[in-house]
């Protein structure tokens, strides 16, 4: 597995055709694993990048304290046969003077994540444009668990006419229903015994679906197990369309609930496919 830093290294690093590429931001977990697998699976050479990106945090978001950890990130990478890592510095991938941006606009990127992290999918678009550039990528790989991103990032590559596949993975869970994310570390160990709920009112309004209940009524019945969480203030829950993120009156199929809600020390977002 080969290890590259610097951006202007990756051109001779890099095969031509047949790169599969996972974009993450490191302190890896069985979801990022997925995304590798699939790759792994689907392209002859698996290309996966570290980098916690600063412009994609707010200010008094958590870019200062986000969990990193190289080596057990490399070895958790090695393992799976992955063949390059690029590990760059924000310096390395902004240098000073930098100011051009890649802005997905319009009602996808202004409600729900948009509305509560304002400039977040702004620099997630443009590290991904600036990545897709450098990779080249046949295929890239995003978790559904930020089911909103996977949606401004197609679309993105849809405007720009990015000659790749963008493959959405479903979200891993642990056993309880807490779907993975780095920043479940910093949950206290009270609050990660209330955070699996989140998943319980995503079922329920999928429940409510299943046994012919109205949209209104399946995000009822899931904002009332989001009632019960202690310390937990809920950002949004709703019942969309997965395409538009408009929200529904009437089902539609693949309807989608999504949920948001900060306890005191991380925010937790979580989605889940409620209509077939
Ligand atoms: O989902 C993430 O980890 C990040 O938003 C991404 C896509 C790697 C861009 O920084």
């Amino acid at each position: 597995m080969r290890v590259v830093r610097r951006p202007q290294e990756l051109g001779a690093a890099l095969p031509r055709g047949g790169v599969g590429f996972v974009p993450t931001m490191g302190y890896l977990h069985e979801g990022h694993l997925a995304l590798v697998r699939r790759a792994r699976a689907e392209n002859p050479f698996v290309a996966v990048s570290i980098f916690v990106n600063p412009l994609q945090f707010g200010p008094g978001e958590d870019y200062d304290r986000y969990p990193r950890d190289e080596a057990r990130d490399l070895a958790m990478l090695e393992a799976e046969g992955v063949d390059l890592v690029f590990l760059p510095t924000p310096e390395a991938l902004y240098p000073e003077g930098f100011s051009t941006h890649v802005e997905v606009t319009g009602p996808l990127t202004e409600r729900f994540e948009g509305a509560h992290r304002p400039g977040h999918f702004r620099g997630v678009t443009t590290v991904v444009a600036k990545l897709f550039h450098l990779f080249h990528p046949d295929r890239a790989y995003f978790g559904e668990k930020d089911f909103q991103q996977l949606a401004v990032i197609r679309h993105m590559v849809r405007d720009l006419n990015f000659p790749l596949e963008v493959v959405g993975v479903p979200t891993v869970r642990e056993p309880d229903g807490l779907a993975l994310s780095s920043r479940n570390v910093y949950l206290t160990p009270e609050h990660r015994k209330e955070a699996p709920k989140l998943y319980r009112a995503l079922l329920a309004a999928r429940e409510a679906a299943r046994s012919g209940r109205s949209v209104a009524e399946a995000e009822a019945a899931a904002k009332a197990i989001l009632d019960t969480i202690p310390d937990f203030a809920l950002d949004y829950f709703a019942i969309v369309h997965p395409g538009t993120f408009a929200s529904l009156e009437d089902w539609v199929p693949g309807a989608r609930a999504l949920v948001a809600g900060r306890f005191p020390e991380v925010r937790l977002i979580d989605n889940l496919e409620v209509y077939p």
